[in-house]
């Protein structure tokens, strides 16, 4: 993968309009906005696990995901103008809080489309925010009609959840500080979703570490990154089922050449094993994560104890380092059953 490389470290096949340089200007861009947020490391798990494992909790950013550090990315580039026609994305999740909150830091009105089936701790987030929720069908097609709408209604700028130049680069700053926080990483692994984390870690990590391992996690139920990579061509994800609700979407036109050409390996976890990782990582760190960013956990728990084709174990590496991406559970959502 290396051999066919420009200075940062990105495949030449991959034409991507965001760079390394564009991570840390986004750092320093961001930075008096976002928290450092730490590194935490458990025993239990690194035993389990059997070596060093480093979680780089984003589920104490701001908003309670490293979704914020997008959206003020992106927010904070905007002109005057742009700021007094305010912005507007559609989103379930995690990014419509991060860019109610980013809004408001700027003084600008944040319009949030919002599926009538978001789960009520994110609208009442967005809410808290500031935040202007449009509600509307929960198909793709209807969130992206009401936020074209509004758009075009109100001037207000669109900043996509991930899929976004800006919103890539300011992710990739979790990663940045990840390798900063832990030099010695041999592997580092992001939840894919839209793909916007994983194409700032892959920034990140190529240009830091070149020969650090990038591995993503995927949800059986919404595993189109895996696909994709696995058929060497896009493949959208059409009828998610997952409770990681973060990662039911499509990859991105920007985001699927990072998933292409810089992921080493994606792995899988089915939801069983992802309720049983949130539930180990709850009961051993005291630390409150959402299934989304289980996820990983449960890939590599179910990875490193599985046999592959040729009877053995893969080898475990020495040290590897998984992106926490957030913390907003919904607790009446949960399975609280075994
Ligand atoms: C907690 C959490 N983890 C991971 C993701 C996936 O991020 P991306 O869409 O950038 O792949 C999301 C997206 O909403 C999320 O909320």
């Amino acid at each position: 993968m290396n051999q066919d490389t420009v200075s940062d470290g990105i495949a030449n096949t991959n034409s991507t309009p965001v760079r390394f340089a564009d991570v840390l200007g986004a750092a320093d861009r961001i930075r008096s906005f976002v928290h450092r947020t730490p590194v935490l490391t458990c025993a239990a798990i690194s035993e389990r696990i059997g070596c060093n494992v480093f979680f780089k909790c984003e589920n104490f950013q701001k908003s309670g995901a490293f979704k914020f550090r997008g959206a003020v990315n992106s927010v904070a580039q905007l002109s005057e103008a742009d700021l007094a026609s305010g912005v507007v994305t559609h989103s379930s999740g995690n990014h419509a809080g991060a860019l109610a909150l980013a809004a408001r830091i700027f003084g600008a009105k944040a319009h949030i489309v919002m599926p009538s089936n978001s789960s009520e701790i994110k609208k009442s987030a967005v809410r808290e925010y500031g935040g202007l929720i449009t509600e509307c069908e929960p198909t793709l097609a209807s969130r992206m009609s009401e936020a074209a709408r509004i758009q075009s209604e109100t001037g207000a700028v669109l900043i996509p959840p991930f899929d976004h130049p800006h919103v890539i680069a300011g992710q990739g700053t979790a990663a940045l500080e990840l390798i900063e926080q832990v030099p010695e990483l041999d592997v580092i692994v992001s939840p894919i979703g839209g793909g916007g984390l994983m194409s700032g870690t892959c920034l990140a990590a190529r240009a830091l570490r070149p020969s650090m391992r990038i591995v993503g996690a995927e949800p059986v139920g919404a595993d189109d990154a895996f696909r994709s990579k696995k058929a060497g061509k896009f493949i959208p994800q059409l009828a998610p089922n997952t409770v990681a609700d973060g990662l039911r979407t499509s990859l991105g036109q920007l985001t699927w050449p990072f998933i292409r050409d810089e992921v080493d390996e994606i792995l899988l976890a089915d939801d069983l094993e992802t309720i049983a990782a949130m539930k180990f990582f709850w009961e051993r760190t005291k630390v409150i994560i959402e299934p989304s960013c289980a996820v990983p956990l449960a890939a590599i728990l179910r990875h490193y104890s599985e046999e592959n084709s040729a009877g053995s174990r893969p080898e475990v590496p020495q040290n590897i380092g998984i992106i926490i991406s957030g913390g907003n559970v919904d607790l009446q959502a949960l399975p609280w059953g075994k």
